[in-house]
């Protein structure tokens, strides 16, 4: 393990053991499949996530050359620092997908993911399937930092199921190989999202990997109290907020400003119309609609009369329907 703690680029080290330098507490937009996608991670940029990453990609689809995984490659330039998220099992693929990666994209680090769930990712032996391999998953990271030239990090669970609780056996076997930032989401792979995160494991990671490398505590973030609740039962370096800012990125500003935030109508207006075009722009009009159905639904979910305005916006085909439905619905 690397006796000096040598922070992915802007992060706040956390060296002081409290996660919150100067009042301020290093965010993490946590990559979902489906939701951080450019324009999502470039509005949390804009409301004061420290870091964002994409969606999971496929490192063997990348050394495949597929087009459509490119597409989920693209970042703007509004949006840096980025981290681009990998999921792979076998260390070469991995490598040479970085490689092409970096030479096509410029992402500021690179995740591996070791989270993921589905069973068409464990079953390949992907994702938190790696959480039953420790030396592979250090493997993995190895080949990668010997590929490119920019800090590897990497995504854990708390283990694969309760019999196996083992995040800080891989959090060591992927510092050793030179993983810079480890995030842990403090749920098995056998929980899915199901259940209340558990803490105990992310504090237990940082004590064992101490300045090795940067932790970042993932599970059930939903505003400023819980993060500082986070740091200061986990001595973590930052936090990982996932479902928390679907349809409310100001959970970043929030927590950048250390008070409670709660956005007016017309602020959620003005975002869900930003987003409306953003979104549009980078994906045409047909899928542009289709995928801000969901946003608005997190977006409006609470306000008065919303399941009804859900109904009409999820029946909208052009962006002037929705627009209309936005401006006079919210
Ligand atoms: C819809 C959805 C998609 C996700 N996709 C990914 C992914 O691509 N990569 C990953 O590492 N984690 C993924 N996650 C897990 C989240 O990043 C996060 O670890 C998890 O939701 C726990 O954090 P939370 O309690 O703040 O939501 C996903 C979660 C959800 C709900």
């Amino acid at each position: 393990m690397s006796a000096e703690l040598r922070g992915p680029a802007g992060i706040a080290s956390g060296a002081d053991g409290s996660g919150e330098k100067s009042g301020h507490i290093y965010t993490v937009l946590s990559p979902m499949a489906g939701v951080t996608d450019v324009s999502f991670r470039e509005i949390c940029h804009e409301m004061g996530a420290s870091l964002t990453v994409t969606e999971m990609i496929s490192a063997k689809a990348v050394t495949y050359g597929n087009k459509n995984t490119f597409k989920l490659c693209t970042l703007s330039d509004a949006e840096h620092p980025v981290s681009l998220q990998l999921f792979g099992s076998e260390p070469d693929v991995v490598a040479q997908a970085a490689q092409i990666l970096s030479s096509r994209v410029p992402f500021d680090m690179l995740d591996i993911n070791m989270g993921c769930p589905m069973p068409k990712i464990v079953n390949n032996g992907e994702g938190s399937a790696l959480m039953k391999d420790p030396a592979l998953a250090g493997r993995i990271v190895k080949a990668a930092v010997g590929a490119i030239d920019k800090p590897v990090t990497a995504k854990i669970r708390s283990g694969f199921d309760a019999d196996h609780v083992n995040a800080v056996e891989v959090a060591l076997a992927v510092c050793e190989a030179g993983a810079e930032m480890i995030t842990v989401h403090g749920r098995t792979r056998e929980q899915y999202y199901e259940g209340k995160a558990d803490w105990g494991v992310i504090a237990r990671v940082k004590e064992a990997v101490g300045d090795g490398a940067v932790v970042i505590g993932n599970g059930d973030i939903d505003g400023i109290d819980a993060a500082r609740k986070m740091i200061g039962e986990t001595g973590c370096d930052g936090i990982a907020v996932g479902r928390a800012a679907r349809g409310n990125p100001w959970i970043f500003r929030e927590i950048k400003e250390g008070r409670v935030y709660r956005p007016s109508p017309e602020e959620k207006k003005e975002m869900i119309m930003k987003h409306l075009k953003m979104t549009i722009a980078e994906k045409g009009e047909y899928i542009g609609i289709r995928e801000m159905r969901k946003h608005i639904g997190w977006y409006t979910a609470g306000l008065p009369d919303s399941a009804k305005l859900r109904v009409r916006i999820n029946q909208a085909e052009s962006f002037d329907e929705m627009a209309d439905l936005i401006r006079l619905g919210i």
